[in-house]
């Protein structure tokens, strides 16, 4: 049994209460900030959204779907940290000794050198780390593991805060960096109290469509890095692998037909081209479906709006779908551009000038195509890629076909430059 000592004691709930003037205050120019030296995972990937790593002694909450690659993705990280001699430990709570032996058996041989505890009990699970004494741990999953103090059933709300109070504290006391692997609800929120993305530095969701083999990778908060990156993975035999070319594919794999553009995302600092598809089909419903994957809702029925008060472009009553290829999601206001065109190009049947053609910028309310982050980058992406005559907003730079207006981008991408308002409105 491991409880904390400390001068000032700690309550049940995890909160330390220092003894009244007991410290010395500093200075934050006083405070000894030795440079922190990361633990490379070996996985670029996850690396680059950690920030470069794991910190010593920081708590890591990585949440995702059922079947989605967490414990592959965790146990191909603790092999690699124990390929190069680092102390790791792998605590399943969902899995047996022998399940975990059979994952790790088709990732990699240093995977197998893996130590694993299958446990369910916090205590049992606080010991085996302090006596272990791990330089990063991974707990799998902070859903099941039980503090016997508390009535509640794992994974409720004051367990799963108390589980991962007190493992906090060990992390911080003995400088292990801990990974909590985290359940998802139905909507995609973390499971568990809201408090436990503020009590952990860093929390990353790891995404994608079961059936598809892309997964992606996102830091949705993390005290050490920018929450902006993301890496993108393939599901596959041997375990995950980084996709390190995945402009290349998605522009390959672009339809070209009608409803299909490629946007010039950014994807934190890095750009990358993803073929956007939209559809629009009679409606058999009173309420046409407006479906998205992996986009937001709420800009798709923005885009629409503008689309046919400022596009003339109108849906009325059919059904549209939009659809980011491969199972990534854009979360940029660059994405706008590319549901107008991929819309107004499915809504007429006609495929966009210049197929592939590649396009980003954010609609105004007023029409007007407003500049977006990081144009050059964006363009020498898509020039890389061979895509010419980019559609973007005013200022974007060489290379683009820049447009003041959603009016002037259409214009640029149906090959006849006519617009069809009284025929396709509503
Ligand atoms: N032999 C295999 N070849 C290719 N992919 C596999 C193979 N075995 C498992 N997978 C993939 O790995 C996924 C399971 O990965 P993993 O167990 O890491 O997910 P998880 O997120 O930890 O799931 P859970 O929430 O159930 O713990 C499966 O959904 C499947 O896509
Ligand atoms: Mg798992």
């Amino acid at each position: 049994m491991r409880r904390a000592g400390g001068a000032g004691g700690r309550a049940v709930g995890g909160s330390l209460r220092a003894a009244p003037g007991a410290a010395p205050l500093l200075a934050l120019s006083q405070v000894s900030a030795a440079s922190v030296e990361r633990l490379q995972t070996g996985i670029g990937e996850l690396d680059r959204v950690l920030g470069g790593g794991l910190v010593p002694g920081s708590l890591v909450l990585l949440g995702g779907s059922p079947g989605i690659g967490k414990s592959t993705l965790t146990n191909m990280a603790l092999g690699n940290l124990a390929g190069t001699g680092c102390k790791t430990l792998y605590v399943s709570g969902e899995e047996s000794a022998e399940q975990v032996r059979l994952r790790a058996e088709r990732l990699s041989p240093n995977a197998l050198e893996v130590p694993v505890l299958a446990e369910t009990d916090l205590d049992a699970v606080l010991d085996a780390i302090a006596t272990h004494a791990p330089a990063v741990c991974v707990v799998d999953s902070v859903q099941t593991l039980r503090c016997s103090e508390l009535s509640g059933a794992p994974g409720s709300v004051g367990q799963v805060r108390e589980v991962a109070a007190q493992i906090m504290e060990l992390a911080k006391q003995r400088q292990i960096a801990v990974v909590l692997v985290g359940h998802v609800t139905k909507d995609g929120a973390l499971a568990g109290p809201r408090v436990l993305e503020h009590l952990v530095d860093c929390v990353l969701q790891f995404e994608g469509e079961r059936e598809r083999p892309y997964r992606e990778l996102r830091a949705l908060k993390n005290r050490f890095g920018s929450t902006n990156e993301a890496g993108l993975f393939e599901m596959r035999q041997g375990g995950l692998v980084e996709v390190l070319d995945a402009s290349a594919r998605f522009v390959a794999e672009a339809t070209r037909a009608p409803g299909s553009v490629v946007l010039a995302a950014m994807e934190g600092s890095r750009p990358l081209l993803v073929e956007v598809q939209a559809l629009v089909a009679d409606s058999e419903l009173e309420q046409p479906r407006r479906v998205v994957s992996g986009l937001d809702r709420n800009r798709l029925a923005l885009v629409l709006a503008i689309l046919g008060r400022h596009g003339g472009v109108g849906v009325g009553g059919r059904d549209v779908f939009v659809n980011v290829v491969g199972g990534v999601r854009v979360d940029e206001p660059g994405v706008d551009l590319a549901i107008a065109l991929a819309v107004a190009s499915a809504a007429r049947g006609v495929a966009l000038r210049g197929s592939p053609c590649g396009c980003f910028g954010e609609l105004g309310l007023t029409g007007e195509l407003r500049w977006v982050g990081h144009p050059e980058r964006r363009l020498a992406e898509a020039a890389r890629h061979g895509l010419e005559g980019i559609v973007a907003p005013a200022g974007s730079g060489e290379g683009a076909h820049e447009a003041a207006t959603l009016r002037e981008a259409l214009s640029a991408v149906f090959p006849t430059s006519r617009t069809r308002p009284a025929s396709l409105a509503a």
